[in-house]
C-alpha cells in the first residue's frame, strides 16, 4: 500500500507541476481525486483491510489526498495569474504603434495662396486694403472710367440688386477688386502702395468660370512711377510665389482704367516650356497671370489724386487661378466643391 501511495503521490505531483492549463489540471483531479479517482480507489480497499494496518495505511492515503489537494489549488492559482498577465498584456496600449491620424483642418488652396502674395507684398511696402462686396455703381464702374453706355460694362456680367429709397442708384456685387483702388485712394491719398483681396462675383458658370471667385488688386501711386518699376515689382511677386527665377512677357491689352494696358504671362514654373504634355501650361510654356497697367489720369482723379504730380501702376490677378497653377489643380469647381478629398488629392 505505501508504494502505491508513493508512486501516486510521485505521479501526479510531476503531472500537476508541469500541466499548461486549467482543463488539463481539472483532468488530473477527476483522475486522482474524483469518484473513480486513483486515490480514491486507494481509499475504498482500505474497508478491506485487516484492521491493525488499516489505521496506518488510511493515514497514508489521507495524507497524500491532502498534499494533492493542496499543490491542486496552488497550481490552479499560479495558471490564472498567468493568464490574467496574458490578458493584460494583450490589452495594453502599445505604444510603438502608429497613431491614428486625426484631420486636424488646413487653410483653402486660396486662402493660402492670398496669404503668401499679401506677405511677399509686405516684404515689398504694401499694405492691405479691403472693400465691401455690395458695392455701388460709381466705385464699381464709373470712377474707372467706365461710364454707363461704356461697352467695356459687358465684359463683366453683373448681378444688380433692385434700387430703393436707401440707394435710388441700385448697387451690385461687385466684379472686380478695382473699385477698391478708389476707395483707398480717397481715404489714404498718395503716395500708396496697396493690395486688396476678396470675393468678386459674375454672372458666370461653367469649369472654367464660377459666378464668385477672388481676386487680388494692387494699386502703387507715387511720384514718377516708371514702367519698369511695375515690371520688377510684378516680378518678385512671381518670382517668389512661384519660388523660381522666371521669366515673364507681355501682351497689349485694353482696360479702361489703365493707358497703356497689359496682360503679363509668366514662364512656366513647372516645365519652362520644355514638356509638350505639361499639366500646368498644356505645353505652351507661359501662364496668363494677370491684368495691368499705368493707372489713367480719370481714375487717379477719381481718387482725389492729382494726374499732374503722381502716376502709378495697378494690376489684377485672379487668386484661384494662382492657386491652381501653384497646387496643379485643374478643375476651378473643385475649389468651391464641399469634397476635400477631390482638392487635396485624398493628401489627408
Ligand atoms: N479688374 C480687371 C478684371 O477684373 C483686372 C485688372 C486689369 C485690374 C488691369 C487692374 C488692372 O488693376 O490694371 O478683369
Amino acid at each position: 500500500m505505501l508504494t502505491q501511495v508513493n508512486e501516486l503521490r510521485e505521479y501526479f505531483s510531476s503531472r500537476i507541476y508541469e500541466a499548461e492549463s486549467s482543463d488539463e489540471l481539472q483532468s488530473l483531479k477527476v483522475s486522482s481525486l474524483g469518484k473513480k479517482g486513483e486515490v480514491t480507489a486507494l481509499l475504498k480497499k482500505l474497508g478491506s483491510m485487516p484492521s491493525e494496518e488499516r489505521k496506518a495505511a488510511g493515514e497514508c492515503v489521507n495524507l497524500l489526498r491532502n498534499e494533492l489537494e493542496e499543490i491542486f489549488e496552488t497550481k490552479a492559482k499560479q495558471l490564472k495569474d498567468k493568464q490574467n498577465s496574458m490578458t493584460e498584456q494583450r490589452n495594453a496600449i502599445d505604444v510603438s504603434l502608429p497613431a491614428s491620424g486625426r484631420y486636424a483642418g488646413v487653410f483653402h488652396p486660396v486662402v493660402e495662396t492670398l496669404h503668401e502674395i499679401v506677405n511677399i507684398m509686405a516684404g515689398v511696402g504694401f499694405s492691405v486694403a479691403l472693400g465691401p462686396e455690395i458695392e455701388e455703381d460709381f466705385y464699381n464702374f464709373e470712377a474707372l472710367n467706365i461710364p454707363k453706355s461704356h461697352p467695356a460694362r459687358d465684359m463683366q456680367d453683373t448681378f444688380y440688386f433692385p434700387a430703393d429709397d436707401v440707394h435710388p442708384e441700385g448697387r451690385l456685387l461687385r466684379t472686380h477688386t478695382s473699385p477698391v483702388q478708389i476707395r483707398s485712394m480717397l481715404k489714404y491719398g498718395a503716395p500708396i502702395r496697396v493690395v486688396c483681396p476678396g470675393k468678386v462675383y459674375r454672372r458666370d458658370n461653367d469649369p472654367t468660370h464660377s459666378p464668385m471667385f477672388n481676386q487680388l488688386e494692387g494699386l502703387l501711386v507715387d511720384e514718377d512711377v516708371a514702367f519698369a518699376d511695375m515690371k520688377g515689382c510684378l516680378q518678385v511677386l512671381m518670382n517668389n510665389f512661384f519660388g523660381k527665377s522666371l521669366r515673364n512677357r507681355y501682351r497689349a491689352s485694353y482696360f479702361p482704367f489703365t493707358e497703356p494696358s497689359m496682360e503679363m504671362d509668366v514662364e512656366c514654373f513647372e516645365c519652362s516650356g520644355k514638356n509638350p504634355d505639361c499639366r500646368i501650361c498644356k505645353g505652351s510654356g507661359w501662364l496668363e497671370v494677370c491684368g495691368m497697367g499705368m493707372v489713367h489720369p480719370y481714375v487717379l482723379r477719381s481718387g482725389g489724386v492729382d494726374p499732374a504730380k503722381y502716376n502709378g501702376f495697378a494690376w489684377g490677378m485672379g487668386l484661384d487661378r494662382m492657386a491652381m497653377l501653384k497646387y496643379g489643380i485643374n478643375d476651378l469647381r473643385l475649389m468651391f466643391d464641399g469634397s476635400l478629398q477631390d482638392v487635396t488629392r485624398g493628401e489627408y
